[in-house]
């Protein structure tokens, strides 16, 4: 009997989504050409609604390249899961059920789940709900825990890279400070690896809390040097020590109430406060996360793609397939659900940043 199995992209897109498909789908179709695949549309709402594509393998060619996902995506909350899906239809069932359902209907072998974090979640609620899931880990924010790094990663760093190098020569023709924002809400990965391949002077993270006059001070010192710009490279979710304090509520109804659009905007009025050097903000905003494959993403896709499918095809379920240690492996889900992969205070790259004078705005200067 030949495998049949459900595929699906879910949560924020990245680089790399269409070459992973491609990995899994060739690797089933070369075990056995009667291989049958369901795309479902839109992520999880394409499994609860019942909507899919039948796929043959002419659909996993000439996508290696491809940016975005072939089946489409979207966010949809872990805690709605067991609220119904149709709220205004008085016996609906609830999202997971309907999914439940829905495999079962569709009689399929397996489920393949290519996502990040929340995907991770409602993933694994499926498996505890008795369904056969493998999955794959994407995210341009790298903050899965269980692989050392995700699919997507790289590519959007790459990106982001390009961006701070770009503003490098006109931050020094006109001699201003640049501010550029690097996706990140939670998570400072990318903005780690961008800063510190982009040559940032200040790198600004969720996970180390930073004052805006310390930064302030960085500027005035470089400027005191005789060095004509500076960069700063902050993540979308950095916060000031002070902001760090405030409770979720209060914090969020600060950022409502600012009225200023993003991070980096609300860093340049503060930093406006303590120097007179030009401060410009540049924030690539999706950009990072469109386009195609880094040729690193596509060869970590092709192999993640391949190990889910002998994955599914040995039968091994509930697992996330991932690198540790430069291998690739397959990690429980239930390790994985609901675990955020923070950058450790302590981590090398800080450290490594630190040694070569990169500030992290929680220095003493
Ligand atoms: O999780 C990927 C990511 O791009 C984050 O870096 C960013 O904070 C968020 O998604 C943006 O979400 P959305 O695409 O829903 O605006």
């Amino acid at each position: 009997m030949s495998i049949r199995i459900g595929m699906l992209t879910s949560g924020g897109d990245c680089q790399g989504l269409n070459s992973a498909m491609r990995g899994v789908a060739k690797r089933l179709y070369e075990a056995d050409p009667k291989t049958e695949i369901l795309g479902f549309l839109d992520g999880f709402a394409g499994l609860m609604k019942n909507s899919y594509r039948v796929m043959g393998s002419k659909d996993f060619s000439g996508i290696l390249t491809l940016g975005g996902t072939i089946l489409g995506t979207s966010r949809q909350s872990f805690k709605t899961m067991e609220t119904a899906l149709y709220p205004d239809q008085p016996n609906s069932p609830t999202k997971l059920e309907a999914m439940v359902k829905n495999y079962h209907d569709l009689d399929l072998d397996a489920l393949v789940v290519l996502g990040g974090n929340g995907s991770h979640k409602t993933a694994n609620l499926l498996y505890e709900n008795g369904l056969n899931v493998v999955t794959l880990p994407k995210t341009i924010d790298n903050d899965l825990w269980g692989t050392d790094i995700t699919f997507g990663f790289q590519s959007a760093v790459n990106i982001a890279t390009n961006v701070i190098d770009g503003i490098h020569s006109t931050a020094t023709s006109h001699g201003r400070v640049f501010i550029v924002e690097v996706m990140g809400h939670k998570v400072g990965w990318m903005t780690l690896h961008a800063g510190i391949a982009g040559g940032a002077d200040v790198i600004l993270i969720p996970e180390i809390p930073y004052d805006p006059e310390v930064v302030a001070k960085v500027l005035l010192k470089r400027d005191k040097a005789g060095k004509r710009f500076s960069i700063i490279a902050v993540a979308e979710g950095a916060r000031t020590i002070q902001e760090a304090k405030m409770s979720k509520s209060d914090y969020n109804e600060m950022i409502a109430e600012s009225p200023y659009i993003s991070v980096a905007y609300r860093l340049a009025s503060m930093l406006n406060q303590y120097t007179d050097q030009e401060v410009r903000v540049t924030v690539p905003g999706h950009f990072q996360r469109g386009g195609t494959p880094s040729p690193y993403d596509r060869v970590l896709t092709t192999s993640l793609g391949v190990v889910a499918a002998e994955k599914v095809m040995r039968k091994k379920f509930g697992i996330m397939v991932g690198m540790v240690n430069n291998k690739i492996v397959g990690i429980p889900l239930k390790e994985v659900a609901g675990k955020l992969k923070e950058v450790p205070q302590d981590h090398e790259l800080i450290h490594d940043a630190r040694g070569i004078g990169i500030y992290f705005g929680n220095e003493q200067i």
